[in-house]
């Protein structure tokens, strides 16, 4: 929720008879029972809360990201966490969304208009230039999000975690160029599968020794012994996803 608006959007909650649960680990995220309907209500159509899974959001929240930045989100699909980043961000900062889906691209324009952020652009091409940082929220195998689509226990092989293991290091490799000396490389996946997550982020940081992970600003109480923080579905009642922030010499 746009922390400006918790007030108005909880009475609006109120009003339909639903109770929203306060997250205990982000202040501005709050869980509604089952599914309500929130996205037909005034405070939705204004623009005041999305609707995102808590671990998503804590993906971005575990890292120090300083305001001000001109940032990409290379992988950015319909823009859940670039729309998060941009409020990070603040009124001085921006996000260039990119994905190579231009209809995931145009719902993520919706979203942004829908939240009155001005500070998000979008580019189906790889934009020119060095950035602040950049976050490569990567296409993954989906094991963190078995609970809600059981479907993808039947689909995933090692064959298929390998081949998103290949193409994630693809992505990093190609994206970390565009990260400036001292700014941050920020790698994301929906997996809790270790080849595609502590795997991919060894191998990255074999190659680029101009690149050293830093630890979690907020670890949500999870341990994190190698590079990264896995956010793990049971504890807070999330979908599962790994995270690692990566600082350019
Ligand atoms: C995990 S999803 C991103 C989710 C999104 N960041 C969010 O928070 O809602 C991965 C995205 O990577 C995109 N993708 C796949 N291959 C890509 C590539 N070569 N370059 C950029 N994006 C790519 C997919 O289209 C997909 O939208």
């Amino acid at each position: 929720m746009q922390t400006e608006h918790i007030d108005e959007v909880l009475a609006d909650f109120a009003a339909q008879g639903w109770s929203a649960t306060p997250s205990m680990v982000l202040p501005y995220a709050f869980r509604l029972p089952g599914d309500v309907g929130a996205k037909a209500t005034e405070s939705f159509f204004a623009g005041r809360f999305e609707v995102q899974d808590l671990g998503s959001q804590m993906v971005l929240a575990t890292h120090a990201i300083a305001p001000g930045g001109r940032w990409l989100d290379a992988c950015a699909g319909a823009g859940g966490k670039a729309l998060h980043l941009a409020r990070m961000l603040g009124s001085t900062g921006h996000v260039v969304a990119h994905d190579i889906r231009p209809d995931a691209l145009a719902e993520l324009a919706e979203r942004a208009h829908r939240a009155r952020l001005k500070t998000v652009s979008r580019s189906t091409e790889v934009p020119p230039g060095q950035f602040d940082g950049v976050l490569v929220d990567a296409p993954c195998s989906g094991s963190g999000t078995w609970r809600r689509s059981p479907h993808l226990k039947w689909i995933t092989t090692p064959a298929s975690v390998e081949a998103h293991a290949r193409t994630q290091l693809e992505l990093l490799q190609r994206f970390a160029n565009l990260v400036r000396p001292g700014g941050q490389l920020i790698y994301a996946t929906c997996s809790l599968n270790r080849t595609e997550n502590e795997g991919v982020m060894t191998a990255f940081l074999a190659s680029h020794p101009e690149f050293a992970a830093e630890p979690p600003a907020h670890d949500f109480g999870f341990a994190c012994p190698g590079p990264g923080l896995t956010v793990l579905p049971a504890r807070h009642d999330t979908d599962g996803f790994f995270t690692c922030a990566l600082r350019r010499r």
